[in-house]
């Protein structure tokens, strides 16, 4: 059966449910990408870490399973988690998820590689301190001046969202320190990652889950979202500039984290994924046995107080045919639903149209409203639904199709949107209209 949605240059299982990405990591010579995985089916009802490899993240090898649900302590599901290296080992935290008569229990333990092939976990898992739930999962860990610390998503026996935080001089006794952040968290606070991204800037990432207050309401949404600030290792608190703000501002990106390579960038890949039970369910790569991607990994900087970012220059690589169109307004037919454009207008301030794949994704520009906005097909009500975002201008936008991913880098990085969308391989039909003067549209296939 040949399938339309099949991705080339994104990851994606082979077969089952992919979700978070874990332990991103550099380890002599080769990326090390874990994620999520349940590899019997396309549900949640199992977690394990699957793991890919890479030496130019750009050509993957699937390494299949890396860390299975084989102790007391995790038994029924090895949540996500981070790795870092020390002393030529391969240090990999993680949650074990213990369920049992309804409750639920969450230890935080360590598995470690020397070779990055054979995983050997350690005995000893840090319980969860008396001030949380058992809502207490996604360590990430680093190095501080003179010691590791670590940081877990958590939800207070208040209900409330925190992000706790651990020290050790050994990375393997740990002690709880305090609260890191508590506030603007909601509920409970998943997948949280703390880093400089210069001298004075340190980024705190989290998703939140806000639990409806209704009564008989069963959905939970969450997002993924950072604060801007300091961490200050002597206080061992979190100050905050402003408020959470969002990541991405598409309709699919969650449980992001992010690591350094041995080129000194700071890298980040999501899950390309926030779709509803109901979209899961019906989501058509289901069919071909498999359910969702991570997104491409992308350098983030902080630039004039905005976090920028882009996406790794090696996805250039991919780059077959070079078409460039300048009149007002145009259309052309795609080689595939593979494919990058590059959009550069120096009138940034009028409206730009673009529909891509016979209007299967349309994105609009409304410039007296300052408005960006990203329209699809949703595969579940097939309605159209839009996100939208308030952007000054639009002098750039950097767009990266992968069959069924669509991930938009607006005005050189300073706001993403990520999304799946699902059409027929033969859409490939793409209308523009606003370049306006010395406005260029460049059309790159993969
Ligand atoms: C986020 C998350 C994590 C958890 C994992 C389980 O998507 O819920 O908090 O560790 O997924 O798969």
């Amino acid at each position: 059966m040949r399938n339309p949605y099949k991705l080339t240059y994104h990851i994606e299982p082979e077969r089952g449910l992919l979700n978070d990405p874990n332990g991103l990591i550099w380890f002599k010579g080769t990326y090390y990408f874990f994620h999520q995985w349940n590899r019997f089916d396309t549900n949640h009802s199992y977690k394990e870490w699957g793991l890919f490899t890479s030496t130019n993240m750009i050509d993957w090898t699937n390494q299949n399973t890396a860390i299975l649900p084989d102790r007391h302590w995790d038994r029924n599901g090895v949540y996500s988690g981070s790795g870092i290296e020390h002393e030529d080992e391969m240090y990999l935290f993680y949650t074990g998820n213990v369920k049992n008569n309804g409750g639920r229990k969450s230890y935080q333990c360590v598995s470690k590689s020397v070779n990055g092939q054979t995983f050997v976990k350690e005995e000893k898992v840090i319980e969860t301190p008396t001030a949380f739930t058992e809502h207490f999962r996604d360590p990430k860990v680093w190095r501080g001046s003179d010691r590791w610390w670590m940081i877990v998503g958590a939800q207070t026996k208040e209900r409330k969202g925190a992000v706790a935080l651990f020290s050790s001089g050994d990375l393997s006794d740990w002690t709880y320190e305090n609260i890191l952040y508590d506030q603007q968290l909601d509920n409970m606070c998943e997948c949280p990652d703390l880093f400089s991204l210069n001298d004075r800037t340190d980024i705190l990432v989290c998703c939140p889950q806000v639990i409806p207050e209704e009564e008989g309401a069963t959905g939970i949404t969450s997002y993924a979202a950072f604060l801007s600030g300091k961490f200050n290792e002597q206080t061992k608190q979190f100050k905050p500039n402003g408020s959470l703000a969002l990541i991405d501002y598409g309709f699919d990106f969650y449980a992001p984290q992010t690591f350094t390579d041995h080129k000194g960038r700071r890298i980040m890949v999501g899950w390309m994924s926030r779709m509803s039970e109901e979209e899961e369910q019906l989501c058509p790569t289901k069919k071909y046995g498999y359910i969702h991607c991570l997104t491409l990994p992308r350098v983030i900087t902080w630039e004039n107080d905005r976090l920028i970012q882009l996406p790794i220059e090696e996805v250039k690589q991919l780059r077959k045919t070079e078409n460039t169109f300048t009149s007002r307004l145009g259309d052309f037919e795609l080689d595939s639903g593979r494919f990058e454009l590059e959009l550069r207008r120096e009138d940034s301030t009028s409206d730009f149209y673009l529909s891509l794949r016979n209007g299967a994704i349309e994105i609009r520009y409304i410039g007296e409203k300052n408005e960006f906005s990203i329209t699809r097909e949703n595969w579940v009500s097939h309605t159209r639904e839009t996100k939208v975002n308030e952007i000054q201008n639009l002098s750039q936008m950097s767009l990266y199709s992968d069959s069924s991913t669509i991930e938009v880098f607006v005005n050189n990085g300073e706001c993403v949107f990520s999304s799946r969308y699902f059409t027929e391989e033969h859409q490939l039909r793409v209308e523009y209209q606003g370049l306006q003067h010395n406005g260029k549209l460049k059309y790159y296939s993969i």
